[in-house]
């Protein structure tokens, strides 16, 4: 693929740049809506599974013809086809970037047969032995534990929450990733280790973390009198060879060419597949490939992550927006946010282009968020009234799985209350005519008034679910995937590599030995100091 001109030194940037200063900055959302009684349809969009409005957004349809044109211009269906046909876009590591290729249906020619057909095969025999262990009368397993981190715990942690409807009774699925022994102790805790099987999940089968717990728990075993380890410890692994040597039979393989935040939908995602069964488990798969033929087919201007995409551009870059909230309205989403953490800013946190130039703009935003209903109660206030606007995205589920009455009318009044109260805000003068429930005896009328004044015209995005099924899940994380992409192809960075947390393992690994030896010759004074206070017995009084 020859280089696509990064996004500063098009044309379009430079009209989006002019358009922002004379358009952009003054846009009015609830002037805008008052002006155009189709707003609403015409920001809005079904893609597979996921519903979207736009139209609280801070554009208008001059913005949005200004962003396809930059897309465009930066060579955004170029690099998408480069993505899905296995070329190396992973420039630093020489390696092609295929989770797509996890979700294809089987027999599908791209983006090699050999590649499909190896799929399937680890594929059918990961849902294969997922059958045997949920087959509790016969596996005598009733706890499953995943030892991971990272790409290797957030995704099967995050989806066995959200498809908590679909788990098989009976099963208990638990997630350890600390390197803090209090993580694998809690989880430990109440085991039996003869019911008790034990995932070891890790690309790379070396990461610290993953090695300490997967020994530890191997400890346990043995020492609460586990027989058959070979029964009772699985690998999931890129590095056969590690897992062998760690006394591990079972492995189920995965590929270079599947990044560790990306891999969910390999045999990372065993632990979902104990969990939900192999047809929903096919089922997650096929909602992803849904969205990733709307992405690799859709007109761009209809193209939901495309446009998830270019609007992160347009508030990082223009409105200067350093965050972006992720509010979903449904429990099971809880672990999302966490998710998208890694997939967002692993993926874009990067500060150099392809060619390794520094870059002048900003990149991945601070992606953060709880459930809704309870960020309402914590950090809301920041969101409505302080003095940094972060647009938020709201995610709601029309059916709920559950049947308490009334609950789930209150979950949606609260997610559209939000996004209205973000818009429309309150004036100063409404504020005043209004009575404060608290009145201040001391404050005047006026003062208080501007206490309680909403700025409004903070953008929102809200995507609806039809249910929080596996096939809706999948189209959901696949969605977001894809919007990451395009951001990242936009800013010309390298959205698949992650150097920026090799540096902190290197002084990890040099700090070990001097945490038992005490010895802070050559460290800096912060860090010797710290050593010494957390040296056993040797803090100063
Ligand atoms: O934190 C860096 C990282 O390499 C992630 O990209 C990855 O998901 C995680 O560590 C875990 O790596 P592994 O699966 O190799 O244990």
């Amino acid at each position: 693929m020859s280089p696509q001109p990064r996004c500063d030194r098009t044309a379009a940037w430079a009209a989006l740049a002019g358009h922002f200063e004379a358009h952009g900055r003054g846009l009015d959302l609830r002037e805008a809506f008052a002006r155009d009684p189709g707003r609403f349809d015409a920001l809005s969009l079904q893609a597979p599974e996921v519903f979207a409005d736009l139209s609280k957004n801070l554009l208008d349809a001059a913005t949005l013809r200004f962003l396809l044109d930059l897309a465009r211009e930066c060579g955004l269906e170029t690099r998408r086809d480069a993505l899905l046909a296995g070329e190396p876009v992973n420039t630093t590591e020489g390696r092609a970037v295929l989770h797509t290729a996890l979700r294809a249906p089987r027999g599908m020619a791209a983006p090699t047969p050999a590649i499909n057909a190896e799929v399937h095969s680890v594929l059918d025999a990961m849902l294969h032995y997922a059958e045997t262990v949920r087959d509790t009368a016969r596996s005598g397993i009733t706890d499953v534990v995943n030892i991971g981190i990272g790409g290797s715990d957030l995704g099967p942690r995050m989806a066995v929450l959200a498809l908590d409807a679909f788990v098989q009774p009976g099963l208990r699925l638990h997630f350890v990733s600390n390197v803090d022994g209090h993580d694998l102790a809690r989880v430990l805790r109440g085991l039996d280790a003869r019911r008790t099987l034990f995932i070891v999940a890790s690309k790379t089968f070396t990461t610290q973390e993953t090695m300490a717990n997967a020994h530890a728990a191997r400890a346990w075993f043995d020492a609460e009198g586990g027989t058959d380890r070979a029964a009772h410890f699985v690998g999931v692994t890129t590095n056969l060879q590690a897992a062998a040597q760690f006394g591990i039979t079972r492995t189920f393989g995965f590929w270079d060419w599947v990044g560790g935040r990306y891999s969910m939908w390999s045999a990372i995602g065993l632990p979902i597949a104990i969990a939900i069964g192999a047809a929903n488990f096919r089922a997650l798969l096929d909602g992803a490939h849904a969205m990733d033929r709307h992405f690799a087919t859709a007109p761009l201007e209809r193209n939901l992550p495309v446009l998830l995409g270019l609007l992160d551009v347009w508030y990082r870059n223009f409105h200067r927006c350093a965050s972006r909230s992720v509010a979903p309205y449904h429990q099971g989403l809880e672990r999302l946010p966490a998710y998208l953490q890694q997939l967002e800013m692993e993926s874009n946190g990067k500060g150099v282009d392809l060619a390794g130039e520094p870059l002048p703009y900003g990149t991945s935003p601070v992606v953060w968020g709880e459930p809704g209903t309870n960020g309402q109660h914590a950090y809301f206030q920041m969101l409505h009234q302080g003095t940094d606007v972060i647009p938020v995205e709201f995610i709601a589920v029309r059916t709920p799985t559950h049947t308490l009455a009334g609950q789930h009318a209150k979950l949606l009044a609260n997610c559209l209350a939000q996004g209205q109260a973000l818009m429309q805000g309150k004036s100063a003068d409404e504020a005043l005519r209004e009575r404060a429930p608290t009145a201040s005896a001391t404050l005047a009328p006026e003062v208080l008034a501007r206490h309680r004044t909403f700025p409004g015209n903070r953008p929102s995005t809200t995507l609806l679910l039809e249910a929080l099924s596996p096939r809706a899940l999948g189209a959901l994380v696949a969605m977001y995937e894809h919007r990451v992409f395009t951001s990242g192809a936009l800013w010309g960075v390298n959205s698949f590599d992650q150097w920026g947390v090799e540096l902190g393992k290197a002084l990890c690994t040099a700090l070990l030995p001097r945490l038992e030896s005490g010895d802070a010759q050559g460290l800096d004074g912060s860090t010797a100091g710290l050593l010494h206070r957390l040296r056993a017995g040797s803090a100063p009084t």
